[in-house]
C-alpha cells in the first residue's frame, strides 16, 4: 500500500513536480496551495507524513505546524523554507528555528526532490519501506554501471539478508569505479543469482549505495531482532548479525553526523544488544572462541560494546536502562576521532609519536563537544564518553580521575576498550587475551578489581556460576571431598 503524503506550497508548477516524483516512488499525493485547506485535509484523513511550506498564505505554515503539534502530536512534518539574501537571520525561518518550533525535519528550497525523498526515507519504518517499494515481477536483467567507488558501501555476500522485494539496488564491482547492478530495488529477491556470483565468479562482496544505509540498518536490525528473540537460533550468528548491522550503521554515523534519525537508529541498536545479552546463555562459548580480528574501528566499537554490556550484566545492579545506555557509549565512545587526523583513527598507540599522542588524548573531549548540544543524548552516555580514558588509579586521561570519582560504567568501558584492544593488535583470542590482560602488572591497577572479576565472569557458564552460588560454603568443601 502506498504510504500518504500531504504536499502544501503555492507554487502549484513545483507541488505536480513533487506528486509525480512521489508517486513514481509509490507513494500517493494530496496537494493543496494554502494552509486552510491544509488544516480541513488533516481533519479529514490520515497521512504518513505532511510536507508544508512555511510561506503559505491563508494561515500561514507556521500556524498549520501548530495546529498539528496540538492535534496529531505524532505526525512526521517536514517544513520547507526559502532563505533571502541580505535579510537577516533573525528575521527568516531558518532550519533550527523550524525544528525548535516542532517540525521532525526541515530543508530550503531550491533542492532536489531525492534530497526530500531521503528526509522522508529516515521516517521509515521497516514496514513503511516494504509497502513503498515498487515490486516488479521476477529479476530484471543486469546493468552495468560507471560510478565511483566512493559512492559504495559493500557487505560480505553471507551476511547479506533481504525481504522478499528488494529495498534498494544491488551490485558487484567489475574494477575499480565499475559496477554491475545485479538486483533492481523492487526485484524478487533472488538467492539464486546471488549464489552463482558467489560460487561461478567468487565474488565475496555485494555493494550498495551509501545514501542506502539507513534502509540497510533498519532492515538488518529488524531482522536481527527477530533471530535475537528466537531461542532456536545459533549465539554465534546473532551475535554476528549485530555486528553487520552495529558496524554499517556506525559507518553511516561517522560519514553523517549524529542526526536525530541516526541517534534513533542507535538505541534501537542498542535494545538489540541488550536483548542479546540478556536472554543469551550461551554467549559465554561465542566469546570464548571468538576469533574477528579486523582492526577496523567500526568492529572494534561494536566488541567495546558487547564486553562492557556483558561485564554490567554480572552485576547485581543491572538494568536495561544501564545496559542500553551504555550501549550507546560504546558504540560512540570514540567518535572525537572524528576531528583528528585520518591517519590516527586505526594507528596504535604504541606506534604514535609523542606528539600524535597528544592529538589522541583530546578524543574525549572532542566526542563530548560533538554530542553536548544533542538533546537526545542522556547525560550519562555524555559522561562515559568523557571519561572512558579515566584509570582508577589516576593515571588516565583527560582529568586524571582517580578512584570513586570516576563513573563506574566509563571504567567498564575502559576495561572492555583496552581488552578488545589486546584481542585486535595482537590478533588473541579472548582468553589469551585476557591472560595478558590480568598479568599486566603496570596496567591492572587502572580498573576497579570488581569490575576485572566481572569480566573473568563473562567466559564462564553463568549456570556453574548460579550453583556455586546458591550452595552453601561447606557443601563445596563436601563436594570436593567427594570427588
Ligand atoms: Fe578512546
Ligand atoms: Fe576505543
Amino acid at each position: 500500500m502506498a504510504l500518504k503524503l500531504l504536499i502544501v506550497d503555492s507554487d502549484e508548477e513545483w507541488l505536480f513536480s513533487a506528486k509525480e516524483y512521489f508517486e513514481e516512488l509509490n507513494y500517493s499525493a494530496t496537494l493543496v496551495s494554502n494552509g486552510k485547506d491544509a488544516q480541513v485535509a488533516l481533519y479529514n484523513d490520515s497521512f504518513f507524513a505532511v510536507i508544508l511550506n512555511v510561506a503559505v498564505q491563508n494561515h500561514p505554515g507556521i500556524q498549520v505546524l501548530k495546529f498539528i503539534r496540538s492535534n496529531h502530536a505524532a505526525q512526521k512534518v517536514i517544513m520547507l523554507t526559502e532563505l533571502e539574501e541580505g535579510v537577516d537571520e533573525e528575521d527568516q525561518w531558518t532550519i533550527e528555528k523550524l525544528v525548535k518550533a516542532g517540525a521532525n525535519e526541515a530543508i530550503v528550497k531550491p533542492f532536489e526532490l531525492c534530497d526530500l525523498k531521503g528526509l522522508l526515507e529516515g521516517h521509515q519504518s521497516v514496514s513503511d519501506m516494504v509497502s513503498t517499494i515498487k515490486k516488479r515481477s521476477g529479476v530484471s536483467a543486469e546493468e552495468e554501471v560507471e560510478a565511483v567507488d566512493d559512492k559504495f558501501t559493500h557487505v560480505r555476500i553471507d551476511d547479506f539478508y533481504s525481504s522478499k522485494a528488494v529495498l534498494f539496488d544491488i551490485f558487484i564491482k567489475l574494477k575499480s569505479n565499475r559496477y554491475i547492478k545485479i538486483l533492481h530495488a523492487g526485484d524478487t529477491f533472488s538467492k539464486e543469482r546471488i549464489d552463482k556470483y558467489k560460487t561461478e565468479k567468487n565474488v565475496e562482496f555485494l555493494y550498495f549505495d551509501k545514501k542506502d544505509l539507513y534502509k540497510y540498518v533498519k532492515f538488518n536490525n529488524f531482522f536481527a531482532k527477530n533471530v535475537i528473540n528466537n531461542p532456536k537460533a545459533p549465539s554465534v550468528l546473532k551475535v554476528k548479525m549485530l555486528q553487520n548491522v552495529s558496524e554499517k550503521f556506525l559507518e553511516q554515523a561517522f560519514s553523517e553526523g549524529m542526526k536525530p534519525q541516526i541517534i534513533d537508529q542507535g538505541k534501537e541498536i542498542a535494545e538489540n544488544v541488550y536483548e542479546l545479552i540478556k536472554g543469551d546463555e550461551n554467549l559465554y562459548q561465542v566469546f570464548r572462541s571468538y576469533s574477528d580480528f579486523d582492526p577496523n574501528a567500526f568492529t572494534h566499537a561494536y566488541l567495546v560494546t558487547l564486553f562492557s554490556t556483558s561485564i554490567i550484566k554480572q552485576f547485581e545492579w543491572e538494568s536495561k536502562t544501564t545496559i542500553e545506555c551504555t550501549a550507546l557509549a560504546c558504540m560512540f565512545h570514540d567518535i572525537g576521532k572524528m576531528q583528528l587526523d585520518k591517519t590516527l583513527l586505526n594507528m596504535k598507540t604504541s606506534d604514535m609519536s609523542e606528539e600524535q599522542l597528544e592529538e589522541y588524548r583530546k578524543h574525549p573531549e572532542l566526542g563530548l563537544e560533538l554530542i553536548s548540544s544533542n538533546s537526545l543524548i542522556n547525560n550519562s552516555v555524555k559522561q562515559i564518553i568523557l571519561q572512558h580514558h579515566e584509570h582508577y588509579d589516576g593515571s588516565g586521561f583527560p582529568f586524571s580521575k582517580k578512584g570513586a570519582k570516576i563513573l563506574t560504567l566509563s571504567n567498564i568501558v575502559c576495561l572492555a576498550d583496552n581488552f578488545v584492544h589486546i584481542i585486535q593488535d595482537q590478533e588473541l583470542k579472548p582468553m589469551e587475551a585476557l591472560k595478558v590482560l590480568l598479568t599486566n602488572r603496570e596496567e591492572l591497577p587502572w580498573y576497579n578489581s570488581k569490575i576485572v572479576e566481572c569480566l573473568i565472569k563473562v567466559f564462564a557458564d553463568p549456570a556453574k556460576i548460579r550453583k556455586e552460588m546458591y550452595l552453601p560454603s561447606n557443601s563445596k568443601v563436601v563436594n570436593r571431598k567427594a570427588s
